[in-house]
């Protein structure tokens, strides 16, 4: 074990997390969710911008509050990909300026890697398991049968789930990120709007956001022409359904067909209510243990890296100071660089 910090700067959150000895000492994340609100979604040069504004004030809030001096940190790791190009950069140019100046590794830490890992803030991973992977960015399963060993099992085949949040809300007047308002509106309606399940009769474990996404906003649409007022909380309601369902159903399908002991959710999306609630009772019933972060871990933040840097150091997986972002990092090459 090692003293790790940790950097995460691919999308909206700039982040710097350390841990000792597996334990987590600071975890600060710098959140740009007020800027972008406007804009009712990221604008990734303002990301860019604000990440590289703000990466040396959080740097310095997490070595105080780990009351830690950078020599003391063994390794530097770093989100290299997926994310947005520009704000990657920021956090992988910080990380490899500090590994040339303290002679220290650098460690590359693929994005979602990260968010599977936030779970052993909760628990060890029983193997074979799966990770479901619900955020802004991306939709997928990925079957884990050992620990560093990632298959992804199914994707969208169009916008993500967190996106489609998004989009939704924006449309319903709802701000930026709209899983969040959506998720507590949907508390106060019912479902009485029809929507129609993606790829319904497909055989498939895929996912599909965009046609749900259109047809929220075609319904809107609609009555908005025939100047019949939205219910908010209803369409909250209905739309959830749906999109948390299509979760459910691929969870269920998927591990019965790989026969997992395990099921993770991961992802800003995993912080939804009705999610953690729907995918707890059908976990149950099949009988098989399910992994849920914690609030604090959900959305992007830099201890989920530190999580994965912590196997990486163990198994010396550094990388040259020539390394470049790779904003469509595979999952599965996370180790090629
Ligand atoms: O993981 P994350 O911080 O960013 C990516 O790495 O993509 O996830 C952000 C996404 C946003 O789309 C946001 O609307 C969604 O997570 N989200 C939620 C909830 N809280 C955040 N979606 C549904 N219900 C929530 N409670």
């Amino acid at each position: 074990m090692a003293t790790i910090l940790a950097i995460e700067s691919s999308c909206d959150e700039t982040a710097v997390a350390i841990t000792r000895d597996g334990n987590l000492l600071a975890n600060i994340v710098s959140t740009q969710i007020e800027v972008h609100r406007k804009y009712g979604g990221v604008m990734p040069e303002i990301a860019s911008r604000l990440h590289a504004e703000n990466i040396g004030v959080v740097l310095k809030e997490a070595l105080e509050t780990a009351n830690i001096a950078l020599d003391d940190i063994d390794a530097f790791a770093v989100t290299r990909g997926p994310g947005l190009i520009g704000a990657l950069h920021v956090g992988l140019q910080a990380a490899k300026t500090l590994a040339m100046l303290y002679k220290k590794p650098l460690i590359p830490v693929h994005h979602l890697a990260g968010h599977i890992y936030a779970n052993k803030y909760v628990d060890n991973f029983t193997y074979p398991l799966l990770a479901v992977v619900v955020s802004g960015g991306n939709t997928e399963l990925v079957l884990m049968k050992d620990d560093l060993d990632f298959k992804v099992i199914a994707e969208t085949r169009d916008d993500a789930i967190g996106e489609c949040y998004d989009k939704v809300a924006r449309v319903l007047g709802l701000p930026y990120p709209g899983g969040i308002p959506i998720d507590k509106l949907a508390k106060e309606g019912k479902h009485s709007y029809d929507l129609p399940t993606p790829l319904k009769g497909e055989k498939t474990l895929d996912f599909s956001y965009s046609g749900l996404k259109t047809n929220v906003i075609n319904l809107v649409h609609n009555l908005e022409q025939k100047g019949e007022k939205v219910n908010v909380p209803d369409m909250c309601k209905s739309f959830q359904d749906v999109a948390v369902e299509l979760v459910i159903d691929r969870t269920i399908k998927a591990s019965k067909l790989y026969d997992v002991k395990e099921v993770i959710l991961a992802g800003g999306v995993s912080a939804n209510s009705y999610l953690r609630q729907r995918m707890t009772e059908e976990m149950n019933k099949l009988n098989i243990k399910i992994n849920i972060p914690p609030m604090w871990c959900c959305t992007d933040n830099a201890s989920m890296i530190a999580k994965v840097a912590e196997k990486l150091y163990d198994i010396k997986l550094f990388a040259p100071l020539n390394i470049g972002v790779d904003p469509n990092w595979s999952i599965e090459d996370w180790n090629k660089f």
